[in-house]
């Protein structure tokens, strides 16, 4: 039901094959637990990761909607407008971004290297406000600006997430079933990271009715659970309806919230931590912000057996590029 609906909206056909499925070999051995991983760090645009999958669905409506400029929002070295960028370079379109320094800092690799060095590679035009607390006023703003100006803006949303971006991670969620039912293993949870929320909703949207008794657990990034779950549970809503699907009855919202202290973008001893283990037990690269917080709760997941029997599946939706402006926090 929810391929047939999905089909009927049009997207870039640039994720051609599915992102791996593998096996953390050495990870398991030294865990004692299985634990593989969905590479959606290697998605196929400027260094990979999660957004290329909801800027399939939004820059093809952008197109269709004859915009010439992507606009977008999000802190200093944000992955989602790092891809958002470089999908306008790769389509010719403009791109400004509205960015902010969640953490206020003065560090010169977090104001000008990693993810912020790539944004001028791209061309895009960036304009630094004080917050993003009413991000979607903001870019209305910005909007009508470039209008003004003879532009044909088209908005795209923080990291992505409406409905029509949480599409991309529903095919995502549909690829994923078809690689478990390969695998003939009985996975005990995905774990991913939960921050503006499209990832998780579209995901759990997806395996709720291909792969209904398969929990998928958000650790989130920025928020309590409590802040959470409404995005979560209000995004997931909102893509069913685009999708004209009821949800399905054992879709449920998972979240871990013990694990993005102190804040957004600043990583804990135990985010870096994780960062550190996976890079040297199996050469794999994760961030400081997301992806690192998700695994921490993975490995503190499993020390404290809060999982059932069977391998555990973590999606990585990317972020290394992060880590060169996090160098003082390896020092
Ligand atoms: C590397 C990485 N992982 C996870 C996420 C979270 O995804 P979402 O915003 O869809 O919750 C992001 C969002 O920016 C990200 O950049």
């Amino acid at each position: 039901m929810i391929k047939q609906q999905l089909a009927r909206f049009h997207r870039l056909d640039l994720l051609v094959n599915a992102t791996p499925l593998e096996k953390l070999e050495r990870l398991s051995t030294w865990l004692g637990r299985e634990v593989y991983v969905k590479r959606d760090d290697l998605t196929p645009l400027a260094m990979g990761g999660n957004k290329l999958r909801k800027l399939e669905y939004l820059a093809a409506d952008a197109l269709a909607q004859g915009a010439d400029t992507l606009i977008t929002a999000g802190a200093i070295q944000s992955n989602h407008v790092r891809q958002t960028a470089a999908i306008a370079a790769k389509l010719g379109l403009g791109c400004v971004a509205l960015l902010e320094n969640p953490i206020g800092t003065d560090d010169s690799n977090y104001l000008g290297n990693g993810n912020r060095l790539l944004l001028d590679l791209f061309d895009a035009k960036v304009e630094l406000v004080d917050n993003l607390d009413n991000a979607d006023q903001q870019l209305q703003a910005l909007a009508e600006r470039l209008r003004s100006n003879g532009k044909q803006p088209y908005l795209v949303p923080i990291g992505g997430s409406n409905a029509l971006g949480a599409l991309g991670y529903v095919r995502a969620g549909l690829e994923l079933a078809e690689q478990i039912k390969d695998t003939g293993l009985h996975f005990a949870a995905v774990v991913l990271a939960s921050g503006s929320a499209g990832t998780h909703s579209g995901l759990a949207l997806a395996l709720s009715e291909v792969l209904p008794e398969l929990p998928v657990i958000g650790v989130t990034v920025s928020r309590t659970d409590e802040d959470q779950r409404p995005k979560v549970q209000g995004l997931t809503e909102r893509t069913a309806e685009l999708l004209g699907i009821q949800l399905p009855a054992s879709f449920k919202v998972h979240l871990w919230d013990e694990y993005f202290a102190p804040r957004y973008g600043e990583p804990s001893a135990g985010t870096l931590a994780a960062v550190k283990l996976l890079a040297s037990q199996e050469g794999l690269l994760l961030d400081p912000v997301y992806t690192g917080k998700a695994m921490a709760g993975l490995l503190d997941g499993i020390g404290r057996q809060r999982f059932d029997e069977g391998p555990i599946l973590f999606l990585h939706t990317g972020g290394a590029p992060a880590l060169f402006a996090y160098t003082a926090s390896f020092a």
